[in-house]
């Protein structure tokens, strides 16, 4: 499996980076505090898929916002990250959804068939059956994601 390094030491806390692993755009999005809180006021009811699809835990999580953020070096485990790493993908076929707060839930918006997903990337409304999967990263340092 390739891997590359992304540096995120300009992403602030609102925006995001778009890159490209595997011929694929990835998303890195820095969420704000706001962002955080709405992914974690969300009631796993409401979630279409209730798996966490994150390729860097076990498989079968469930989709709570802690098991979607990615945890930069020495955060304690357990804690919610403003670091969210996902396919930008759109489960459905596979477009790529808008961001920056895009759609009905302030996460990403997929204009081809008007699917809405979440500030945690998880799938809340259209006809997408999937959260944007997290791909294999990691921190490798304070402001450098490794994916792959
Ligand atoms: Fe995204 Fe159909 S490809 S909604």
């Amino acid at each position: 499996l390739s891997s590359i390094r992304v540096d995120v030491s300009d992403v602030a806390p609102g925006t995001q980076l778009t890159v490209k692993w595997l011929g694929k755009p990835v998303f890195i999005r820095r969420r704000t505090p706001e962002e955080i809180e709405a992914a974690n006021a969300v009631s796993m009811d409401d979630l279409p898929d209730p798996d966490a699809r994150n390729a860097n835990i076990d498989a079968g999580s469930p989709a709570v916002d802690i098991n979607r953020g990615l945890l930069p070096p020495g955060a304690e485990e357990g804690t919610d990250s403003e670091w969210l790493v996902m396919m930008g993908v759109c489960t459905h076929l596979g477009c790529v959804p808008l961001g920056d707060g895009a759609g009905e839930f302030g996460g990403w918006f997929c204009p081809c068939h008007g699917s809405h997903y979440d500030t945690a990337g998880r799938i809340r409304k259209g006809p997408a059956p999937q959260n944007l999967p997290v791909p294999p990263a990691a921190f490798v340092d304070a402001t450098t994601i490794k994916l792959g």
